[in-house]
């Protein structure tokens, strides 16, 4: 066989291989066969020495032109090759087991407002807010505390400098408001009679922190003004209100207490669910569990707002969202909510 026929022959089997490239291993074991210094390549070339001179130039033409070929095939299979692999080491392993992924959920709080809104929307309610830096007229004057009144010491107010820049130190006139009886003012500012909301908020008191109380909490104030409200329609609202939330076999009692923006005034208990009665530690063994204040609106208040105390009437109440999702679920510190940890926030 002449020289020219036995470079024809490798040309083809070299093809032919390059074609067969697959792996990494293939390239290495294709460049060693033909392509490195003793490949068979390199041996033609060797040979090439031993030819007659005149067969020469035809003989290395050929041969440069088909290892010049060859090396360029090689680089594109070798190059192809390795991006085979990539994208073999990336491709995802749908035998692999799925990583569990938690729900979301809503927290207790959130729950339990979401509940009594429910509730209230259901027989007519509508939903009203306010602010949560209030001035001193709504969260107090308004709402029949005189200033310098002792009631205001019920409760714990954290006074704010406000507005900042312009008037320097502020007004000293500004709250957070300690309750969300102030959004009932605003309201009756806003709407002529007869009104009938619910008003659900964050309310901020500067207690000691505690298993007991917090320095924020959220409460949910209801009011309706109308002609003729009656404590009779207080007490019925409210007690279906209370059989909506803890079941229809709740007991309630209304306490008389006093606050200055209701006369008469009352605090609501429901009946120990926890030791149905018996006497707990929830209950202070006292049977009861205290979960509102409410009354008839004051006449005063009416004055405030401008409504006509001799034509309308109307019953106000207010409840901590805290401390009843604590008695609903025998929660025994409030300060679980705040911390977030979602191994409590899971149980929900
Ligand atoms: N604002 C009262 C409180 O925070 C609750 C309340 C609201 C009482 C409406 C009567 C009427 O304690």
């Amino acid at each position: 066989m002449g020289m020219l026929e036995e470079i024809e022959k490798l040309k083809e089997e070299a093809t032919a291989s390059l074609a067969r490239i697959k792996t990494p291993d293939d390239v290495e074991n294709f460049r060693l066969k033909f392509l490195s210094r003793k490949g068979s390549l390199a041996q033609l070339f060797e040979e090439m020495k031993q030819i007659p001179k005149e067969e020469k130039p035809a003989v290395g033409k050929l041969l440069n032109e088909v290892r010049t070929q060859l090396e360029s095939d090689f680089e594109s299979a070798r190059q192809s090759a390795e991006s085979e692999k990539k994208l073999e080491l990336s491709r995802i392993d749908l035998s692999v087991p799925g990583r569990k992924r938690y729900i979301g959920r809503k927290h207790p709080l959130t729950q339990t407002a979401e509940e009594i809104k429910r509730i209230f929307t259901g027989i007519g309610f509508g939903i009203a807010d306010g602010p949560e830096i209030e001035d001193d007229y709504h969260n107090f004057e308004a709402l029949n505390f005189p200033p310098d009144h002792p009631a205001r010491d019920m409760q714990d107010t954290f006074f704010v400098k406000y507005p900042p820049a312009k008037e320097g130190n502020g007004t000293g006139k500004y709250v957070l408001r300690t309750h969300t009886s102030g959004v009932q003012i605003r309201v009756m500012e806003n709407n002529k009679p007869p009104v009938r909301v619910i008003m659900p908020g964050r309310v901020y008191r500067n207690e000691a922190i505690s298993s007991r109380s917090y320095c924020l909490f959220h409460q949910v104030e209801g009011l309706y003004v109308d002609k003729n409200v009656s404590l009779a329609e207080l007490k019925g609202t409210i007690t279906y209100f209370a059989r909506e939330l803890f079941g229809s076999g709740v007991r309630l009692r209304f306490r008389p207490s006093f606050f200055p923006f209701t006369e008469p005034s009352a605090e609501v208990d429901v009946n120990c669910f926890i030791c149905s009665g018996k006497g707990c530690r929830i209950c202070k063994h006292t049977g009861w569990l205290e979960i509102m204040g409410c009354g008839m609106v004051d006449p005063n208040v009416f004055k405030f707002v401008g409504y006509d105390e001799k034509e309308v009437s109307g019953y106000a109440f207010g409840m901590g969202i805290e401390r009843i999702t604590l008695l609903k679920y025998g929660i025994d510190d409030i300060r679980l909510f705040f911390d977030n940890d979602v191994r409590f926030l899971n149980q929900f």
